[in-house]
């Protein structure tokens, strides 16, 4: 299936690869980077969250294909690599449906797990920094187990994804299966959804349409943002590199601000007049989320190069593209 030839000075293997998730936000992002790298894509996705216009610049190319499926059923195709990425990953989103959350999580897995198992293909796991729920060390490292409430709102998308990984490591055990867990911390960029409560779009949005700029609590809670392109760079290096490394290792920006400070730069840089706007904290949101990401710098020779202002100007770009358009 693989196909090899020179591609510049170095040795390119074209590879078929299949990306679950993949008309979502981080999934297009991902299938035009494998597209640009000279690969076959095959993107998979229900259109939950994403959708055929995070796509639509893809379609006309001869070595992208689109299949609508849902992952919690099984997946008969042929290919080298599985990235699985599906999965609402937005509080609104995942807790709409909280039972078909943790089933596209859990059952997603297997049916991944057992293709991969089945075409003996590699396969990278989208995890995240949910996984630590609300921690009680900081920075959080790979090894740090969490501190998840298990009946709580949240547990549908921690308690999924932390079983996924579970599955991952008993096939790589079981089965010694090639896999690759990424343990992903807030990123952002183009093509976020423009209504899925994340706060990097919520205060674009509020502030390029002069709205007051919803804080929870008292803004002092801290959070660290990674640009789309550095994870996705991340994503490629981790299913790359040698066959020992597993993961989990966290990919995330470990640079901290507070909320306050975010709504702040972000009327800053648009220019808004939004005031701001407190509101009760929602139960189980952790207070501070930073990655330690010593294990992807010394790995993966990893981390991000792309500024917060400069990754938050080409979002406030896209977001006022996008809501000229729809106005
Ligand atoms: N964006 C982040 O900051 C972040 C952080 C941590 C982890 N992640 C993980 O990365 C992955 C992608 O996140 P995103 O931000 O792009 O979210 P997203 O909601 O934009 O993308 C998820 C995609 O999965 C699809 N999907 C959902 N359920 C499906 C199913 N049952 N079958 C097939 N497709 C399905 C959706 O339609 C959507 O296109 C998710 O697994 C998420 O948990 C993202």
């Amino acid at each position: 299936m693989q196909e090899h030839g020179y591609w510049g000075l170095r040795l390119f293997s074209r590879k078929q690869i299949l990306v679950t998730g993949g008309a979502g936000f981080l999934g297009s992002h991902l299938c035009e980077r494998l597209l640009a790298d000279g690969h076959d894509v095959l993107c998979v996705d229900n259109f939950f969250t994403g959708t055929r216009d995070n796509i639509l610049s893809l379609l006309d190319n001869k070595r992208f294909e689109f299949m609508r499926h849902d992952v919690t059923f099984p997946l008969y195709v042929e290919v080298d690599e599985i990235y699985n990425l599906a999965c609402p990953a937005s509080p609104n989103h995942y807790q709409h449906d909280p039972v078909q959350t943790t089933k596209t999580s859990v059952h997603g897995a297997i049916n991944m797990l057992g293709l991969a198992k089945r075409l003996g293909a590699r396969i990278f796991q989208a995890s995240t920094s949910e996984v630590y729920g609300d921690p009680t060390v900081h920075p959080q490292t790979e090894d740090y187990r969490g501190h998840v409430n298990p009946i709580g709102p949240r547990a549908c998308y921690d308690e999924g994804k932390r079983c996924a990984e579970t599955l991952f490591f008993d096939y790589r055990r079981q089965h010694n299966l090639n896999i690759r867990v990424a343990r992903i911390f807030n990123t952002y960029g183009p093509r976020m959804h423009i209504d899925d409560g994340r706060v990097v779009s919520n205060f674009i949005v509020q502030a390029l349409r002069g709205e007051p700029i919803t804080i929870y609590g008292d803004g002092s809670q801290t959070r660290a943002f990674c640009y789309v392109d550095d994870l996705i760079e991340g994503f490629v290096r981790l299913m790359n590199t040698s066959d020992d490394v597993t993961g989990p290792v966290n990919l995330g920006n470990p640079v901290e601000i507070s909320i306050r400070q975010l709504a702040t730069k972000i009327i800053e840089l648009t220019g808004s007049r939004s005031p701001l706007l407190s509101k009760p904290l929602p139960s189980d949101d952790p207070l501070q989320r930073c990655p330690d990401i010593s294990m992807a710098k010394r790995l993966l020779d990893w981390e991000p190069t792309i500024a917060l202002e400069q990754g938050l100007q080409r979002c406030i770009a896209y977001f006022d593209q996008v809501l000229r358009a729809s106005a």
